[in-house]
């Protein structure tokens, strides 16, 4: 007999129904709705926008961007127009989509990342808060490189918050699984498994850095065995869902992602490049469920945590 049902995508993420686990990464999809004319919004699984602060930022000086193997490397620095201005147009705009919104955070202190949620969170269109804490704007470092900061953030914030928290680590750290536990213990209703990695380059040809900065954070198809790793190791000492992100192009990548042991992805580089990745990968992820005979999405989660020799 052939096997023709077509699976199921959707998935429950923190009492969220989502159509299926595909999410867009926050800062490579602008506040969400402008590409509505490149692609059907309504076909994702959720909406992150790019990071909201408190106030507007203009970001970092050009150049911002730059290619590297296999990857890109930014320092865009933040730029955005703040949240008051933010929950206007914007925000209006988005609330025609028909998919949930999750709205990045990040604060130059505690007070700010608790003042933007509180403002943000009341809106009744955002279905979650994503807290970027992986950004060096805090005290001029990343805020999970701090213990009892990002402690107190989660807390703070969940203080305030009317939607679950989804707390974006850095994967430069010593132990993802221990972080991801604090972050948990913190009172973080998900985790997002990870923001770039810290990298740089130098234009041979002109004898220049490629940013601005110098430094910046690198993503795309090279990071993408060190992220699965890093929702690997934190599924092992965790219960809150796991947002898998670094690298995604493909529907095998969303499903390899997912065998880890995360319950939803985002995907940032790849749908910069072409937005109309996000609704090509949808479908080589149902091809693939069909050709192993899986009906539902939902047991691909961790799946390979169960299976005794898997390698
Ligand atoms: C141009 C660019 C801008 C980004 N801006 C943000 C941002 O504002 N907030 C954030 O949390 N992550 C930001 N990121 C990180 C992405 O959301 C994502 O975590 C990272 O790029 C890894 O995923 P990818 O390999 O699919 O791109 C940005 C990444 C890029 C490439």
């Amino acid at each position: 007999m052939v096997f023709c049902m077509k699976p199921s995508l959707a998935i429950d993420f923190m009492g969220i129904k989502l159509k299926n686990p595909v999410l867009t990464a926050s800062g490579t999809f602008g506040y969400g709705y402008e590409l509505a004319d490149l692609i059907p919004l309504n076909k994702l699984g959720a909406i992150v926008t790019k990071t909201i602060t408190l106030e507007p930022k203009s970001g970092n000086l050009q150049p911002r961007i730059a290619e590297v193997s296999s990857g890109l490397l930014n320092t865009i620095g933040l730029q955005n127009i703040g949240a008051k201005a933010f929950i206007k147009e914007p925000l209006e705009n988005l609330s025609k989509v028909g998919v949930p919104i999750i709205v990045s955070v990040a604060g130059s202190c505690v007070k700010e990342y608790v003042q933007t949620v509180e403002i943000l969170s009341a809106q009744d269109i955002i279905s979650a808060i994503e807290l970027n804490l992986s950004c060096p704007n805090l005290k001029k470092k990343i805020v999970c490189h701090d213990l009892p900061l990002t402690d107190e953030v989660i807390k703070s914030v969940k203080k305030v918050s009317k939607v679950p928290v989804i707390a974006k680590l850095s994967p430069l750290v010593t132990d993802i699984a221990e972080l991801a536990l604090c972050v948990q213990k913190a009172g973080a209703n998900g985790v997002t498994l990870a923001n770039t990695y810290p990298a740089m380059a130098i234009d041979v040809k002109t004898f220049k850095y490629k940013l601005s900065t110098v430094r910046g954070g690198v993503s795309g198809a090279c990071v993408k065995p060190m992220s699965v790793r890093c929702v690997y190791d934190a599924y092992q000492n965790i219960d809150i869902p796991i947002v898998g992100c670094g690298g995604i192009e493909t529907g095998e990548d969303v499903l390899e992602f997912m065998l880890a042991g995360a319950r939803v992805v985002s995907v940032g580089s790849a749908s910069l490049v072409s937005p109309t990745r996000l609704i090509g990968i949808m479908s080589e992820m149902e091809e693939i469920l069909n050709e192993r005979k899986i009906k539902d999405i939902k047991e691909v989660v961790g799946m390979l945590n169960t299976i005794k020799n898997a390698c």
